[in-house]
């Protein structure tokens, strides 16, 4: 997962579109090997990244990646799964996710608990690139659109969705804002 180009593209692209500022304190939900969360380390100075991954495996293979920035203090990578109940409210100011929604049973209760960390006028991205069996674009947009909804159940507002294309199907990243308080 680390070592594929295809998987750098999206973590990057994703990165980008979170307009991190130096002083922002992000949190990864499911971060895997870590390739996004070390981008957002070196884009917060000021500020720090938190990955959360409920794979040992995978928190190894982060901790291992952003040691550095672990030892700097800049950094923490956590075994723990999104409802585990342990992540702070009102603490991060961009909470983003790569491939990692579609897994969940419940998705409006893991935006809520998404809500919930983070700041007033925060921002969540969640990004998703179909894989199923002959993914087309039809399966994005019909991700993209469920993601939509659900991000407006719980509130979110300022919901912005972007496509990268991409084969053999296009990514699609949707963002919402919290409001402010
Ligand atoms: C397809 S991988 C994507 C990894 C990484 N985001 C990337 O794109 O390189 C999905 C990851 O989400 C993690 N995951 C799934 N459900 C989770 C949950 N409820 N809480 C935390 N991590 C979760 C898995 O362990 C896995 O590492």
């Amino acid at each position: 997962m680390a070592t594929r180009p295809s998987n750098r593209k999206r973590n990057q692209w994703t990165v980008e579109l979170l307009a991190i500022q130096p002083v922002h304190r992000i949190l990864e939900i499911g971060c895997g090997p870590g390739i996004a969360l070390k981008s957002c380390a070196a884009k917060v100075s000021e500020g720090g990244v938190v990955g959360i991954d409920h794979s040992e495996v995978m928190v190894s293979q982060a901790s291992k990646r952003l040691a550095g920035e672990i030892k700097a203090g800049r950094a923490d990578v956590r075994l723990v799964g999104l409802f585990d109940g342990s992540l702070e409210d009102g603490t991060y100011d961009r909470v983003y996710s790569l491939n990692v929604f579609q897994f969940f049973l419940d998705m409006e209760e893991g935006f809520r608990r998404v809500h919930e960390c983070l700041v007033s006028g925060g921002k969540v991205a969640t990004t998703y690139q179909p894989r199923s069996k002959n993914p087309t674009r039809g399966n994005a947009l019909e991700m993209a659109a469920s993601i939509e909804k659900t991000m407006k159940a719980v509130g979110f507002v300022g919901i912005e969705r972007h496509e990268l294309l991409f084969k053999p199907a296009p990514v699609i990243c949707v963002i919402g804002r919290k409001t402010e308080a």
